[in-house]
């Protein structure tokens, strides 16, 4: 079995835990699979995954062998394993809007970077997918490394929101159907996080048969993630993201919008919690003959764990669509394991069902 060659765009909290999670299973052998979604995909495992470029701006990585610019601060993802070296050192890229002014502190960066030195990265390491892990509101740095992507004849995971997979113009899912190039997003659904447990208690409602007339989704963490978060111009499309996961599972979705019943979001910033993402979801609705129901439920997870457990996923996934020449957004991958994928399953039992006949096809 050929190995599934990945470059990775931001080295923060995810990737370390993504990098060190591959070595984690390695070390277990093979037929360790606890705490997996899904131990084989098409045949590819998780050892399969080899990491074999990545980007980011931050000066204390640029340069570094990625098994050492992980532990980089402001990364805050513990040592989990020990790692050799790799060989594979962290490219400056360009930075455009992946700083936030008030995190050009945090994230250190250089701006020597250039998307030139990207797509030459991508080509001589032989890449086959691009990850894009940049911070929530890179519109033109996460745009930047998906034309990087399309440049190199590499598949696109966008693991963040900004819409890519989604994109309302239709202009990425074009280039990357022309180009025949498979295309998995937008902005990860973890593997046990605040979205899916949310899509899961309003689904239950509507199976049912009850209404959901008010709810929120309030969502605290104590890393860099969250920091970035604390401006709520960065926040557009994370909002929106999150917001219609939610009310894609319900059968008059607009109602609530329209009359600003739900409000669903990152809330703030504690930096005692480090990985630690805390979050409270609450629900009112209605059911027979109109009595009340109410639900209150808090969710505490390691965050990063809980994003790279879909990442290895999605990475297989997209490694079959390659191997079967399927180009252009992957519908039935994204909805399964992405927040705001082109096309949203009622629940996560559809979405997980659309993605088994992806992989049995
Ligand atoms: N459970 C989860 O953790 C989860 C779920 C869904 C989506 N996401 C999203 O995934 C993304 C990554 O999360 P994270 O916790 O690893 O973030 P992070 O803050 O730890 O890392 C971001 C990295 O991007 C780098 N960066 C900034 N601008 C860049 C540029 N122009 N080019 C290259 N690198 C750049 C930073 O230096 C940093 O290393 C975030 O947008 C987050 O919201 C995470």
């Amino acid at each position: 079995m050929s190995r599934i060659r990945v470059a990775i765009a931001g080295l923060g909290n995810c990737a370390s835990m993504l990098i060190q999670g591959i070595e984690y299973y390695k070390q277990r052998g093979e037929n360790y699979t606890e705490g997996l979604i899904t131990p084989v995909i098409g045949n590819y495992k998780i050892t399969d995954i080899e990491i074999v470029a990545a980007f980011d701006v931050s000066k204390n990585k640029v340069g570094k062998d990625i098994a050492e610019a992980i532990f980089e601060k402001p990364n805050i993802t513990p040592k989990i394993v020990n790692l050799d070296k790799t060989g594979v050192k962290v490219v400056a890229g360009p930075v455009l809007d992946g700083v936030a002014p008030h995190m050009v502190n945090v994230f250190n960066p250089t701006y020597e970077g250039k998307l030139e030195n990207v797509i030459e990265e991508l080509k001589n390491s032989k890449a086959e997918i691009l990850i894009n892990m940049l911070p929530v509101g890179s519109e033109k740095a996460t745009r930047a490394y998906a034309d990087a992507a399309l440049e190199a004849n590499t598949a696109f995971i966008n693991a963040m929101p900004v819409f890519i997979a989604s994109d309302p113009t239709g202009e990425y899912p074009r280039k990357f159907k022309e180009k025949n190039l498979p295309l998995a997003g937008d902005d990860i659904k973890s593997q046990v996080g605040a979205t899916i447990l949310h899509r899961t208690l309003t689904s239950l409602f509507r199976l049912r048969g009850a209404s959901v007339d008010e709810t929120y989704q309030l969502n605290v963490g104590g890393n860099t993630d969250f920091l970035n978060m604390k401006t709520e111009e960065r926040l557009h499309t994370k909002r929106i993201s999150k917001t219609k996961a939610v009310t894609s599972t319900l059968d008059n979705p607009d109602l609530i919008e329209k009359e600003g019943k739900i409000r669903i979001g990152p809330s703030d910033y504690i930096p005692f919690l480090g990985n630690t993402k805390v979050a409270y979801i609450y629900i009112k609705g209605k059911g027979f003959a109109g009595f009340p129901i109410r639900i209150e439920a808090m969710l505490e997870v390691d965050d990063k764990s809980d994003c790279a457990a879909v990442l290895v996923d999605v990475i297989r996934a997209v490694k079959i669509a390659l191997d079967r020449h399927i180009g252009g957004p992957l519908i039935e991958v994204s909805a399964f394991y992405f927040k705001h994928p082109p096309v949203q399953a009622k629940d996560d039992d559809e979405a997980y069902r659309w993605f088994k006949k992806f992989v049995e096809m």
